[in-house]
């Protein structure tokens, strides 16, 4: 019965198809019986691994077991749950902190919570998926600016004056363009033209503002006004997402959340495993965000130098621009071949179809220099390859 549209999809080379490893998730992976580099993983700092990660993990099942039985609020909690909740809270110098199951989860249950039918919101058109679809759960007024154009959210923001709330959302980091918002702006105008700021720091949190993210990047302080969320996912390596702020506003979340009423907590395990990632950032003994950032400017400079387009990067995620779905794809199989996972992306993930990589501080000096030797023979023979994938 979806013979039909599958078939369409694979004619225009927009088939997905899964990948499944053999291998833990690091810098080298197994697919099947073969190993590649891998450059997928929002891993950034390479804490999935870290032993002291995998430890908090399992000693914590000897007490908590694994499955947590019911929602927070039905008691699906641990001392754990609360002990991250201030961790998070702390670190990102903010009030109060609530753990959510997933940054989906958060943005599509967060948003409709600050936002309904008599609000409106202001959305980057490049927000991720979970935001699009929280903004259309909320039912809420939309006015989608364009990418970082901080003009014609002033604009929107003079305009848009009679609602019960204006919340201005925008990605910290865009997830695969690899651009850092002008949050200093976004938050002056929200400060002057009294609207809510929530920012999705996923990218962001142990990669900006020397792991802090965003608003510690750009020295932004907290206030009752902006909503953090963030998750524990890409550089911390777990699982999970929080949402930080006002003491008063994480309350109204506890109360209002569907997603977090709704369903089952995290285990135990999971939050261990974000507690001691974090707590290892916080220190960051062995200047993990600093290697990753060294990592992060041999692939962007190298790339750049050869001629790639990377757009505006300014973060571990390096978008390679390829023109067209097929190129993206190619590009990708290229890698494959030559021992490289680095998947394409493209519509409807995104307008313009690229390869995106990701770089963590795991990577070592080997895997960089494979990266870059393999993308520049690509380059040389762009357009007599065939596609490895499908
Ligand atoms: C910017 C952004 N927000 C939210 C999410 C969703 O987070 P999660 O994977 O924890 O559901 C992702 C990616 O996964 C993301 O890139």
């Amino acid at each position: 019965m979806f013979k039909e549209e599958l078939s369409q999809l694979k004619k225009q080379n927009l088939l997905r198809q899964l990948v499944s490893r053999s291998s833990a998730q690091g810098p080298v992976i197994t697919i099947g019986r073969r190993k590649y580099i891998n450059f997928s993983s929002n891993d950034y700092l390479g804490l999935a691994c870290h032993p002291e990660v995998i430890r908090a993990a399992s000693d914590s099942l000897g007490r908590y077991g694994f499955g947590s039985g019911s929602s927070r609020l039905l008691g699906g909690g641990s001392l754990l749950h609360e002990r991250l909740e201030r961790e998070i809270a702390s670190f990102k110098s903010a009030e109060a902190a609530m753990v959510f199951n997933s940054g989906y989860a958060a943005n599509t249950g967060i948003i409709p919570a600050l936002a309904s039918g008599k609000d409106v919101i202001f959305s980057d058109e490049l927000n991720h998926a979970s935001i699009i679809d929280g903004c259309r759960l909320s039912r809420a007024r939309m006015f989608i600016f364009r990418h970082k154009d901080v003009t014609a959210l002033e604009g929107l923001l003079k305009k848009e004056k009679k609602a019960r709330r204006r919340v201005v959302i925008t990605d910290t980091v865009f997830s695969m363009d690899g651009d850092i918002a002008p949050l200093d702006r976004i938050a002056g105008l929200c400060r002057r033209h009294n609207a809510f700021l929530y920012i999705d720091d996923s990218h962001g949190t142990g990669v900006l503002g020397d792991g802090r993210g965003a608003l510690a990047h750009y020295g932004i302080g907290p206030e009752p006004w902006i909503i953090q969320m963030g998750t524990f996912s890409k550089a911390l390596g777990s699982f999970g997402a929080f949402a930080a702020g006002s003491g008063d506003i994480i309350d109204y979340f506890i109360n209002t959340v569907r997603s977090f009423i709704y369903s089952t907590a995290l285990p135990s395990s999971v939050i261990a495993a974000s507690l001691k990632a974090l707590k290892i950032l916080r220190k960051d003994e062995d200047d993990i965000v600093g290697r990753l950032w060294t990592n992060r400017t041999i692939i962007a400079e190298g790339l750049r130098d050869m001629g790639f387009d990377i757009m505006g990067s300014e973060t571990p995620i390096i978008p390679v621009m390829t023109g067209s779905v097929k190129e993206a794809v190619n590009l990708s199989g290229y890698l494959y071949e030559n021992g490289i996972y680095a998947p394409s992306v493209r519509p409807p993930s995104v307008i313009e179809p690229r390869l995106r990589i990701s770089v963590s501080a795991a990577h070592g000096e080997v895997h960089l220099e494979k990266l870059l030797k393999t993308m520049g023979r690509a380059k040389k023979t762009a357009g007599t390859r065939q596609s490895a994938q499908g």
